[in-house]
């Protein structure tokens, strides 16, 4: 019977891991997947995880079950640190899923649930996972243009062109902040064009929330996902603490529903519940109990918020080091828009065969769409990859 089965499209992110592990060459650089490292090139535990681990192991006394939506004081914390009450409690439900990739999953699993004939419209482009999840789980897939190539920006004019043809009932797919893979961001003004949009529309807005604190700071890159929360009466969140907390490998996220009234937030609930059962019935827990000690420790959170904001302006230096570098090197203001994005990633706009020159003739891997981890530089390896990045143009 498994002859049947058909050879699958390799991930492209996935994909670039194993051929960097290849390479022989000790100066190659990595520039692929969105995992934070230091500039040593470590990605390393947050000191208040590690504490909260610590923690954990000396007074955890069992390993039974908790909850089937996940720890019920983990999604106690994670509303307040996303929405900060932007939404009345009890029109909210949720489950702790695995990462962030777990609540896209279930995400748009609970709109095939509600609404079998939903469109999903996410932006062009969008993390390559977003499109084969949809598809996977059979809904159709529509694209809103986003990005302006030339001149790094989000394309305005185009998003809320392609977003009017949205119908009644659709899933839009909103990055929060530390838009993947562009960089690119709309601005609180333009969050609010696309709200009033949507809303005429009678869109099902889904915020995809995987990067909060690698942006701006952690209530700035929130403040979209908390407008949105404010401005229909069903909302869908998926989040992640793999980035802000570290915990990759964990697996700890979030998927929150807005429901119209109270009422419907407990069917919700019911129905995220049944999912995560369904699915792999209880979340995994260490990551989300280290998520919440740490929450649920002033100092604790103190700390982590301390480690969150160096390694935030530690992206924001690299970023002002290599529009400037680029600047240097291609003796043009072309690149200026690196300065200008936000989060782990920039699209830098070149093609697939500049992208392959690049990782040929300098050990430099980034994802084929020229999508580069500002994470993955250091203040010596930037001057190197402007350098590369002329000489390829
Ligand atoms: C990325 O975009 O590189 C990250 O979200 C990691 C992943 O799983 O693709």
């Amino acid at each position: 019977m498994l002859e049947a089965l058909k050879a699958q499209p390799q991930d492209k992110i996935l994909q670039l891991i194993q051929m960097f592990k290849d390479d022989p060459r000790g100066d190659k650089i990595d520039l692929g997947v969105g995992v934070y490292k230091d500039a040593t090139g470590l990605t390393p535990v947050m000191r208040a995880v590690k504490a909260a681990e610590k923690k954990i192991w000396d007074t955890q006394d069992s390993k039974t079950y908790t909850a089937l939506t996940g720890e019920p004081g983990y999604n106690m914390e994670m509303r307040q640190l996303i929405l900060d009450g932007a939404v009345a409690a009890d029109r909210l439900s949720s489950i702790a899923t695995p990462g962030g990739t777990g609540a896209v999953r279930l995400a748009i699993d609970l709109a095939k649930m509600a609404n079998p004939g939903a469109t999903v419209w996410v932006s062009k482009p969008t993390w390559g996972n977003h499109i084969s999840i949809i598809k996977f789980v059979g809904l159709p897939v529509a694209e809103y243009r986003y990005f302006d190539a030339v001149s790094g920006a989000v394309d305005f004019a185009a998003v809320l062109e392609d977003l009017a043809q949205v119908k009644a009932g659709d899933v839009v797919l909103l990055h929060g902040c530390c838009h993947n893979p562009t960089g690119a961001n709309l601005t609180l003004d333009q969050w609010a064009e696309v709200i009033a949009l949507l809303q005429a529309k009678q869109a099902l807005p889904m915020v995809d929330l995987a990067y909060q604190g690698f942006g701006d700071g952690l209530d700035e890159d929130a403040a979209a996902t908390r407008l949105i929360a404010q401005s229909f009466p069903e909302v869908l969140i998926a989040a992640s603490c793999s980035k802000n907390f570290g915990v990759y490998r964990d697996r700890a996220g979030i998927l929150m529903a807005i429901s119209a009234d109270a009422e419907q937030a407990k069917i919700t609930q019911g129905n995220l519940s049944f999912l995560n059962r369904q699915t792999y019935s209880f979340p995994p827990d260490h990551g989300i109990r280290a998520v919440m000690t740490v929450l649920q420790d002033a100092d604790l959170t103190a700390d982590w918020k301390a480690e969150l904001e160096e390694t935030r302006n530690g992206m924001l230096g690299l970023r002002a080091q290599l529009a400037e570098e680029l600047r240097k090197a291609t003796n043009s203001d072309r690149f200026d828009f690196v300065a200008r994005h936000r989060g782990m990633f920039s699209l830098l706009g070149l093609t697939e065969a500049q992208v392959a020159r690049l990782r040929e003739e300098f050990g430099i891997y980034m994802v084929s769409d020229s999508r580069i981890n500002i994470a993955g530089l250091n203040v010596a390896t930037v001057p190197i990859l402007a350098r590369a990045v002329a000489a390829v143009l």
